[in-house]
């Protein structure tokens, strides 16, 4: 990690007062190795989305996905994640039929899984909820698409949420939202005037096998370059290049000059 990166944990708050300071930076890991290495790099916040759904198990949209499975890859992130603050993606299911289970969800999320604040989408429809699961302190990340109508209406969108996600929304929109309220937003498809962005990190990694959005810029050719390595891995074990004698285990000097002997007391003198 780059040292000038404090070591402390982000914590809500530390998001908070980022605002209008620093951009704020997030992205999706939906595992041990991918958590750690967004860790590392310092992102300020890691989620494990529910685009877990698409991009890691291929599923078609992210509705399949259970709780269950969120909470079993949020927990791997969790043993992996020393500083970045870890949010939960509250999956389709889990808070559209009561309140009380959405809260019993939200609570399991940081009791079993490790998560420090949980994600929901929905605008004002949400807001009753997010109360709920604030008022069992646990902190709340917002998530919603807006239309250009729609600038006023988060105005009141001022329920306890430490942070919102602004997605798929015109640049214009955004910056209107981002300077209207005092909750950092975090941009994902909405232009450079969010207060921080997210970006789903397959896509960034070049790893999906879609057309990739137009705001999806990538760093990587994950699939391209995995692609090339299995290729050239199947060549090797056709070869025979792989494995080398370097890359075999040896026994000691004095067992393998006793081999000889020790195979024939085992297997017995054979024919020849
Ligand atoms: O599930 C997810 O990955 C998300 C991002 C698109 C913000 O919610």
């Amino acid at each position: 990690m780059d040292p000038a990166i404090c070591e402390q944990r982000v914590t809500p708050a530390f998001i908070r007062d980022k605002k209008g300071r620093q951009r704020i930076t997030l992205v999706t890991a939906y595992d041990f190795p991918t958590a750690k290495l967004a860790d590392e790099a310092g992102f300020d916040m890691v989620l494990v989305g529910d685009t877990l759904a698409e991009v890691v198990l291929g599923y078609e949209t992210t509705l399949p996905v259970t709780f269950e499975t969120m909470l079993h890859h949020t927990a791997a992130a969790r043993r992996a994640i020393r500083r970045a603050l870890l949010v939960a993606d509250l999956p389709y299911g889990t808070y559209q039929a009561s309140e009380q289970d959405a809260v019993r969800f939200a609570l399991r999320f940081v009791k079993e899984g490790g998560a420090q604040a949980v994600k929901l989408e929905g605008g004002q429809k949400r807001v009753n909820l997010i109360r709920r699961i604030v008022d069992a302190e646990i902190p709340m990340v917002g998530h919603i698409g807006l239309t250009p109508q729609s600038v006023h209406r988060m105005g009141g969108y001022k329920v306890g949420v430490f942070a919102m996600v602004l997605e798929g929304i015109p640049r214009e929109v955004a910056k209107a939202v981002s300077e209207e309220v005092s909750t950092p937003t975090l941009g994902i498809g909405a232009g450079p005037d969010c207060d921080g962005q997210v970006m789903v990190l397959n896509d960034l990694l070049g790893l999906t096998f879609k057309r990739p959005a137009k705001f999806v810029r990538q760093y990587l050719h994950g699939a391209s370059d995995i692609r090339t390595a299995l290729a050239q891995f199947k060549a090797d074990i056709e070869s025979g290049a792989y494995p080398t004698d370097a890359e075999s285990y040896h026994l000691p000097g004095h067992f393998r000059l006793k081999l000889p002997d020790i195979l024939k007391r085992v297997i017995g003198p054979g024919d020849n």
